[in-house]
């Protein structure tokens, strides 16, 4: 019998469905030569559900997402919603899904891709052979703690929120990272201001002792977060499996992004304990250059790559799909992001025809 997978798709805004577009011809291709089906369940999220229903998130696409098998999910947002009250805005429709699906465990890998490694910021000696995953908490800390919110007080306002973890959430996230360090070179860094923040020891204290309780065998570290921001540009290759807590793993993985050379090219993977993973590229919606076939379709490729891995277990597919991103990058072929003299630079719908010629080729 051939597999059939669900699949919710959600283009969301800016350079989203264009994006989309390439990746959702790439897997037809995959799924064609690998003999699997995947239906697509196309939904509005963010912006464009805000423009249909008034909603960032409305409960169809929640309900459609939790059916699912997997959740492909492009990008979000855009500058004429930021007037919105927050709970309107696209950005709470994007935690409004984390949540709603229970996807607690954020995975960034960062990966050096040999052809782009004159394409980063940082010097070559730097970032050379770079290879480390960000484990992010996703559901909880500061993003989602109470209190919050802003009150007047003696002709005064004041904003606030809470950043708070509860032990077992520590503990499930914790869990995730020494499973990971475990898969790969077995090392784990844990990032936490334990000199300064309550929560922070808490955190600490709790991956210690699941340390000592489970995974004497994964050499642990610990890093404040401000050093641990330093060290990623400093010597960004001691890092295998970086765990952070929500708000610390945001800054960090847009920090780490940025060895790869460009925020276009990075996947991500959002899990729970069980259930459909959603899985979207790092990057955001770009409004800038939405519409106007600039956008680099490659980490929305990488992530269907991932979705098929990790969702699916379609790991030959998955393969293909990354081979086809090696090849025309090998090839010389760019976008504007990552355009380099000597190369051919390509907007979106000619990079899919690369892409997809490297596919079948
Ligand atoms: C990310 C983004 C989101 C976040 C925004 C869009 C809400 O920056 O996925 O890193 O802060 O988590
Ligand atoms: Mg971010």
């Amino acid at each position: 019998m051939t597999s059939s997978y669900r699949i919710t798709l959600l283009p969301g805004d800016g350079i989203g469905p264009e994006i989309t577009a390439v990746a959702r011809q790439m897997l037809d291709a995959v799924s064609r030569k690998h003999g699997f089906e995947l239906a697509y369940n196309e939904q509005p999220m963010g912006g464009a559900a805000i423009d249909a229903t008034g909603e960032p998130l409305p409960a169809s696409t929640l309900e459609a997402c939790k059916a699912a098998d997997a959740v492909l999910l492009a990008a979000i947002g855009s500058p004429q919603y930021d007037t919105l009250p927050r709970e309107k805005r696209p950005e709470t429709g994007l935690l409004g899904l984390r949540a709603g699906m229970g996807l607690f465990a954020n995975l960034r890998p960062v990966k050096i891709i040999p052809a782009l490694i004159d394409a980063s910021t940082l010097k070559r000696e730097v970032i050379e052979g770079v290879d480390l995953m960000v484990v992010r908490e996703l559901t909880g800390g500061v993003y989602f703690g109470t209190p919050k919110g802003r009150v007047e007080a003696e002709g005064r306002v004041r904003g606030f929120n809470t950043m708070a973890y509860f032990d077992d959430e520590i503990d499930r996230i914790a869990k995730v990272g020494f499973d990971l360090a475990q898969q790969r070179s077995g090392r784990l860094c844990s990032v936490d201001k334990a000199n300064v923040l309550d929560v922070s020891q808490l955190w600490r204290d709790q991956v210690e002792a699941l340390h000592a309780a489970s995974y004497p065998g994964v050499e642990l570290s610990h890093m404040y977060v401000d050093n641990a921001a330093m060290q990623l540009v400093r010597n960004p290759r001691q890092f295998d499996v970086l765990l952070t807590s929500n708000l610390f793993g945001d800054i960090l993985s847009d920090e780490a992004a940025m060895l790869s050379g460009s925020i276009g090219m990075l996947p991500s993977a959002s899990l729970g304990e069980s259930g459909p993973g959603l899985f979207e590229p790092i990057h955001g919606s770009a409004p800038d250059i939405a519409r106007q076939d600039k956008a680099n379709p490659m980490a929305m490729v990488l992530s269907a790559a991932m979705m098929l891995r990790v969702g699916l277990e379609q790991e030959a597919a998955a393969t293909d799909l990354e081979q086809a991103v090696d090849q025309v990058l090998a090839g010389g072929y760019r976008t504007g992001d990552l355009m380099a003299e000597g190369c051919t630079q390509l907007g979106c719908k000619a990079m899919g025809d690369q892409l997809m010629g490297a596919l079948e080729g």
